[in-house]
């Protein structure tokens, strides 16, 4: 039974360059939690893509000597396969190229022309090509876009304007109001920098007409729409909205929460709400603007030079520790500064010392006391759960998953994470206190060391399964090694201790997580990226 649906979308990246690990990292944050409401039983739509419009693509292209559409066809092939790689489970991919897409723009524009939110003018101000934005003087810091701070260029074209100055009390209202823009740290600079800053919110050009990479405007050929107004409907004609194409529109919208950076919550906290206003469409639910990775306190970002691959990391560490580090190292909401070691000590620590250990521990000694399989009636027999020691695990286990679940919900996902590994280190511990090995020693025993078997192995099943969304890789294995068949692996069976079959039987497997020896992949990691 489906519980509703759940509509999450990453921002859809500009195929300008290959992407880094900044974008990976807001891409693995949403299949997390795709990964989450599908496993809780939600009926989910997770949409990713490529904004392929613009001046800044049209510029790459030319230099690179091709057509704009061939320079993004060859991009946007790496990034699907980037997606793969990282096991991004996107059930939809919008390019901004394509046709349906083009043609609901098109529609859109006019429908916002007629209803006269759109008007004729000319835009006389300043243009930064790298985030298509448009800024007046006195917006920009030390005479630089104040976003990336790169040049801006003054542009005077002809040009449509679209009449936001009109919702700037709608937008305050929905600003200040709940649970709109997260983390709520976000709303003031909003709201002083682009509503209630000098001259008030200014009407916003949706239209160029220096150069022709972009979705025609239909009724005045010589322009194109405005990039940004192009991207942010993705989000509704990936849906079917204005397009026959797809017809999960009534289904899904509006979304349930739109991830980005931060410095894209401009765009959609004040832009994008306007625009669904204008059309007295619904609002999306959420927009969650998360932090940036830096490297040495700053932006990691193509034009700096300062960006990491992630193919090269997943494929020296796997795709599921890097998925892990990026959703671990840092609180979602703020910004956080990448280093290779602080990847290989999380791996090293976390995964291979405390998981890993556990797992291959426990196994281990399963096959050696009971030749793999526990014995059923001395196992139920034995699990009474009041002693002090399990009555302390059993009770983190059965508390495991309301904890994992509020975290999730607020999107706090190095939180969700870290009450996972409590209850790991805690089994670690629950070894050392039990010492099974003494237990072994002495045949009158063996039930209490089944039982102390069986409560290591549950407890690894249902860390498991709560991991699930962020190392699906890593739980499958985990799930073959201790026995753990297709119906304890759901979310309902994490819901308490002792769902795994009393007799589990399990099977030796290579460690999940090697140990990496960090002067040595330090070496090479510096010659590689
Ligand atoms: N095309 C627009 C988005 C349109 S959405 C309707 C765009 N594209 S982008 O390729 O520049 O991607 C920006 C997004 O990539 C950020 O908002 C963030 O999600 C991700 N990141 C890019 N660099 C990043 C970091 N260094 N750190 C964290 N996230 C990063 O903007």
């Amino acid at each position: 039974m489906s519980k509703g649906t759940f509509y999450i979308t990453t921002p859809i990246y500009y195929p300008s360059d290959k992407l880094h690990i900044g974008h990976t990292y807001s891409t693995v944050a949403a299949d997390a939690m795709a990964r989450y409401k599908r496993m809780q039983g939600f009926d989910v739509m997770f949409l990713t893509g490529t904004d392929e419009h613009g001046q800044k693509i049209e510029e790459k292209a030319k230099a690179a000597g091709v057509s704009p559409q061939q320079y993004v066809d060859k991009i946007v092939a790496g990034i699907q396969d980037l997606w793969k790689l990282m096991n991004i489970s996107y059930d939809r991919f919008i390019r901004t190229t394509d046709d349906y897409h083009m043609l609901s723009i098109q529609r859109i524009f006019k429908t916002m022309y007629q209803k006269g939110d759109i008007y004729k003018g000319a835009y006389k101000g300043l243009y930064c090509t790298p985030c298509e934005s448009f800024w007046t003087e006195s917006q920009l810091k030390d005479g630089k876009c104040p976003d990336c701070g790169r040049e801006v260029n003054y542009a005077e074209e002809e040009a449509y304007f679209f009449r936001m100055s009109k919702y700037a009390d709608r937008l305050r209202t929905l600003l200040r109001g709940g649970e709109f823009l997260q983390p709520p740290s976000r709303v003031n600079e909003m709201i002083n920098n682009f509503i209630d800053c000098e001259g008030g919110l200014q009407d916003l050009c949706v239209s160029r007409t220096t150069f022709t990479w972009g979705v025609p405007v239909d009724f005045d050929p010589g322009h194109v729409v405005y990039v940004w107004l192009d991207a942010l409907f993705n989000y509704t004609t990936a849906l079917g909205f204005m397009n026959d194409t797809y017809d999960d529109y009534d289904k899904y919208w509006p979304a349930d929460v739109h991830f980005m950076a931060k410095e894209i919550v401009r765009f959609h906290s004040i832009y994008w709400p306007a625009f669904l206003i204008s059309l007295e469409m619904p609002l999306p639910k959420r927009i969650f603007g998360h932090g940036w990775l830096n490297i040495d306190g700053a932006k990691m970002s193509k034009s700096v030079g300062n960006v990491v691959d992630p193919v090269i990391l997943a494929s020296r560490y796997g795709v599921d520790a890097l998925r892990y580090f990026l959703l671990r190292e840092f609180p979602f909401g703020s910004d956080g500064n990448f280093s290779n070691e602080l990847l290989i000590t999380r791996i090293n620590t976390d995964l291979a010392n405390d998981l890993g250990n556990l797992v291959s521990r426990t196994v281990a000694m399963v096959l050696k006391y009971f030749g793999g399989t526990l014995p059923e009636n001395q196992t139920a027999a034995a699990i009474d759960g009041t002693s002090a020691i399990d009555g302390e695990l059993v009770g983190m286990v059965n508390a495991l998953r309301g904890m994992y679940e509020t975290q999730m919900e607020k999107y706090a996902f190095q939180n969700a994470l870290t009450e996972i590994f409590r209850v790991t280190s805690r089994a670690n511990k629950y070894i050392d206190e039990t010492a099974p090995w003494v237990l072994a020693k002495d045949g009158a025993n063996l039930p209490r060391l089944a039982a102390v078997m069986y409560n290591l192995l549950e407890t690894i099943r249902v860390c498991a399964v709560l991991l699930k969304p962020f190392m699906p890789i890593t739980s499958q294995k985990i799930f073959e090694q201790i026995g753990a068949h297709e119906a304890v692996q759901s979310w309902d069976s994490a819901a308490a201790f002792g769902e795994l079959p009393r007799n589990a039987t399990v099977t030796k497997g290579d460690a999940i997580f090697p140990r990496i020896d960090m002067a040595k992949e330090l070496e090479i990691l510096a010659g590689e990226l």
